[in-house]
């Protein structure tokens, strides 16, 4: 019979599998909740290996959520330059702002006023919420959509399917290590549930997964007929 998917497999497939990224703690480091919003932001509409540089510059520019909200926008946008959609650029600098301003710069941990920051959306409240803060928050990102939509083989089409999927990856979470979870889900779906060729041989969860019983885990998540 098939297992349902234990969330201590994946985080102990993360332990050993995990990426070592710019804005990452490494194991036993505390998160910085300041970079992780900025990686966040940054990893909206920009690949992880894109990012990686930019988030480094900014990082060097300007170290805490205090440095950045002093700054000059101008300075700000100049350090964007290349990563397009300025209004991000804008929203970060504004954010950078709202967080000294209304929380003494100190960036809050729940999700409700994470969501209230400038530039700050429901995924972005959700991740900073799991990542810097360990709180049991669902992150579901493009990666976390299609590793989901073929662990259960979800059957209605993209981009409809949407709510079942974030219902079943709630369904996921782990009693501790949310942070964790959350970046695993991530790391899983972009080195192993990849979109073409997923190496299932390789997954912590191939034993749960009924797209990889169903034969062609590549056809989830369904698209829409055209
Ligand atoms: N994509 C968006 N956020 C990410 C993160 N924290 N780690 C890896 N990929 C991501």
């Amino acid at each position: 019979a098939a297992q349902p998917p234990s969330p201590g497999a994946l985080l102990a497939w993360y332990d050993r599998h995990r990426r070592r990224l710019p804005w990452r703690a490494e194991p036993g480091e505390r998160a910085d909740p300041y970079r992780i919003w900025l990686s966040e932001i940054m990893l909206q509409q920009t690949t992880v290996k894109a990012a990686g540089p930019y988030f480094l510059r900014f990082l060097a520019r300007f170290p805490d959520v205090r440095a950045l909200a002093a700054a000059p926008l101008d300075d700000v946008l100049k350090l964007w330059a290349g990563l397009g959609y300025y209004s991000r650029a804008r929203n970060l600098h504004a954010c950078a702002s709202a967080v000294i301003e209304r929380h003494a710069g100190r960036f809050p941990s729940n999700e409700a006023a994470l969501l209230a920051l400038p530039g700050v959306g429901p995924y972005t409240a959700a991740a900073i919420a799991a990542i810097a803060f360990d709180r049991p928050a669902t992150v579901v990102d493009g990666n976390v959509e299609r590793v989901v939509a073929r662990l259960f083989a979800v059957e209605a089409p993209m981009p409809g399917a949407k709510p079942e999927i974030r219902s079943l990856a709630a369904t996921l979470a782990p009693p501790a290590r949310h942070g964790d979870f959350a970046q695993a889900m991530m790391d899983l779906g972009a080195t192993i549930c990849t979109p073409r060729k997923p190496a299932c041989a390789l997954c912590p969860w191939s034993e749960s997964c009924a797209a990889r019983r169903s034969g062609a885990p590549e056809l989830y998540p369904r698209k829409a007929a055209k």
